[in-house]
């Protein structure tokens, strides 16, 4: 690979082999400078005017996600990562859902049989319910190419307008910290 060369990465599919390019793809949006994200941990950014994305690097690996939670809107990017069933998850601060890096899928604990002592428990999956984006590295610059598929994901519904202009700015702030 030439140093033109650098490679993309992309968080929906982390087996298959990135692709290698020296241009960013159409419709791409700059989030920043790699080396900035890698020392950060993670990033938010407003991405085309619409969409709240969190970028984050984790073991190596550049993710894209929309920054509020499926669930309540929760910031993620206040999450800790953990594996949960081999599988690396963003934990949303507020009521602790676990959302995977790759797919953004939403895990739970299920049990069979409730009578059973001990309580047995099984990860399951809901679906994806976190949308995710691609991420692309070309020569040490970090873009991010929304998903645009057109099948509904849940946490589509704290990406609209009405949700950033009339819902959000009516939460309560968080205190200042003494
Ligand atoms: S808002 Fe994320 S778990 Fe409830």
């Amino acid at each position: 690979m030439s140093s033109e060369e650098e490679t993309s990465q992309t968080s929906s599919s982390p087996s298959s082999p990135p692709p290698s390019c020296s241009s960013p793809p159409p419709a791409s949006h700059f989030i920043g400078k790699k080396e900035d994200i890698v020392k950060a941990g993670r990033v938010t950014k407003l991405v085309n005017g619409c969409r709240d994305v969190l970028v984050l690097h984790h073991q190596g690996r550049l993710h894209a996600m929309d920054m509020r939670c499926y669930h309540s809107g929760g910031a993620l990017q206040n999450g800790d990562i953990e594996e949960f069933n081999g599988q690396m998850c963003i934990v949303c601060p507020w009521h602790k859902y676990k959302i995977t890096l790759a797919e953004g899928e939403g895990l739970y604990q299920a049990v069979d049989d409730p009578t059973a002592k001990p309580l047995r428990t099984y990860w399951r999956s809901k679906g994806v319910k976190q949308r995710i984006h691609k991420v692309t590295e070309v020569n040490g610059d970090v873009y991010v190419t929304l998903n645009d598929s057109s099948e509904a994901v849940d946490s589509d519904v704290y990406q609209t307008e009405r949700y950033r202009t009339v819902l959000l700015k009516a939460q309560p702030k968080p205190k200042p910290k003494n």
